[in-house]
């Protein structure tokens, strides 16, 4: 598999805490309960100096800042971590993925300011529609200060692109949209189809209190299939936070039982992925490593779910067991471990799980995400 000294692209998840609440992101239930087991974090400028050294600094060519469960904009160093790079590789493809709604406007400008001496860094944001439809899937972005916060950020000379997930209720405003992206100057406006339409082929929303709200329906231009895919007779119900925990708890008894795995509940479903192929490995095809907010270090941001107990589906549940039991959490930490110590002794273990079976050990996550039946990534225009 990938060997540290071959790594050229970096995944970080800066920040685990979010201003906002996208209905299909792991880090809340529905679009209003933040998940009740996320304990977020945020990296400061010390853990990313002690992760990212100055020599594996120097041999990267892209660095991602996104994440699974967080908005980078939310590092409280983040400027000084953009400096820090800026210093030791000023030409590396740096790209910051957020909602644009958070921080103020001298912050913008200090990030515009910094990314606009480094020739290939840009921020991509995550801007779903207009000022009467961006907060229907961005929950608790607030459009006024967004668009502030936009040309703050461009004034000062940062490069910014614009992703826009294409939904029923904002496919009539893509043009209207593009144009005002190229009014306020940015580089690129790209649609993006969104997944998370679990409910029956719809995407639920639930308030702070768990009330069921309304659905957010596909796009009728830009469909993909439906990933995941949950059918209940009934999909308008409330929640509470104990129906999402003990939910999280039935999914764990079902992997788990007194800390071995109950192989009744899944053996069937895992095995029947046996005949798949795993030839899509994102970090190999990538040379990439993704690291979540509490330093830990995973080849791809599917595994690197596992830094929260939160939203857990059985493969990982599979996986955070399997690592707890070979290797141990905290080994896998680059807080405590040099990475190169952590992918040698990890990632080989991922790739002999490849060609074995599920009863003799295949990860069933692998198999899940990088399947040959099954495509991957986002669906772009
Ligand atoms: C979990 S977010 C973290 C970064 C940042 N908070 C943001 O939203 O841009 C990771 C990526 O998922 C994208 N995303 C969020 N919801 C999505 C959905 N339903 N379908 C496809 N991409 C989605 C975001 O736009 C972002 O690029
Ligand atoms: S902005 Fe990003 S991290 Fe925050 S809730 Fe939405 S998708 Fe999740
Ligand atoms: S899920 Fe497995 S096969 Fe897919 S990118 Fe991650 S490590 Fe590679």
């Amino acid at each position: 598999m990938l060997d540290y000294e071959d790594i050229i692209q970096v995944h970080i998840e800066l920040s685990s805490y979010c201003n906002s609440s996208c209905p299909s992101c792991p880090r809340n239930i529905d679009g209003g309960i933040t998940d009740p087991e996320l304990i977020p974090n945020s990296l400061s400028l010390d853990d990313v100096k002690k992760i990212l050294s100055v020599d594996l600094l120097k041999q990267l060519k892209n660095i991602n800042f996104c994440g699974n469960y967080g908005d980078p904009i939310m590092c409280k160093d983040m400027i000084e971590i953009v400096q820090y790079i800026n210093e030791h590789n000023n030409t590396v493809k740096l790209a910051i993925h957020t909602n644009g709604g958070a921080r103020n406007l001298a912050f913008w400008s200090d990030l515009g300011r910094v990314i606009s001496t480094m020739p290939n860094a840009h921020v991509v944001f995550g801007i779903d529609g207009l000022e009467d439809t961006n907060h229907l899937y961005r929950i608790g972005v607030n459009w006024q200060k967004l668009m502030s916060n936009v040309k703050a950020y461009i004034s000062a000379g940062g490069l910014a692109l614009w992703d826009f997930l294409v939904f029923s209720h904002n496919e009539h405003q893509v043009e209207q949209a593009k144009a005002l992206s190229e009014t306020l100057g940015f580089s690129r406006f790209i649609e993006v189809s969104p997944h998370g339409f679990k409910y029956n082929g719809k995407m639920r929303v639930v308030d702070r209190q768990g009330k069921f709200l309304h659905f957010l329906e596909q796009s009728n231009i830009k469909t993909r299939p439906v990933d995941v895919k949950m059918l209940f007779d009934k999909v308008d119900f409330d929640l509470t936070v104990e129906d999402i925990k003990q939910t999280h708890n039935n999914i764990r008894k079902s992997v788990r039982d007194a800390g071995h795995f109950n192989y009744q509940n899944q053996r069937d479903r895992f095995a029947a992925m046996d005949s798949i192929e795993i030839q899509n490995c994102m970090s190999v095809r990538f040379s990439e490593i993704y690291i979540d907010s509490n330093g830990g270090i995973h080849p791809c941001c599917f595994l690197g779910h596992i830094n929260q107990d939160s939203s857990p589906i059985p493969e990982l549940e599979w996986h955070k067991h399997w690592i707890e039991t070979t290797i141990g959490i905290e080994n896998i930490n680059s807080l405590n471990k040099p990475i190169k110590e952590i992918m040698d002794s990890y990632f080989p273990l991922i790739k002999e799980s490849w060609t074995k079976t599920f009863a003799q050990g295949r990860n069933p996550m692998c198999a899940l995400k990088c399947g040959i039946q099954r495509p991957m990534g986002h669906i772009r225009s």
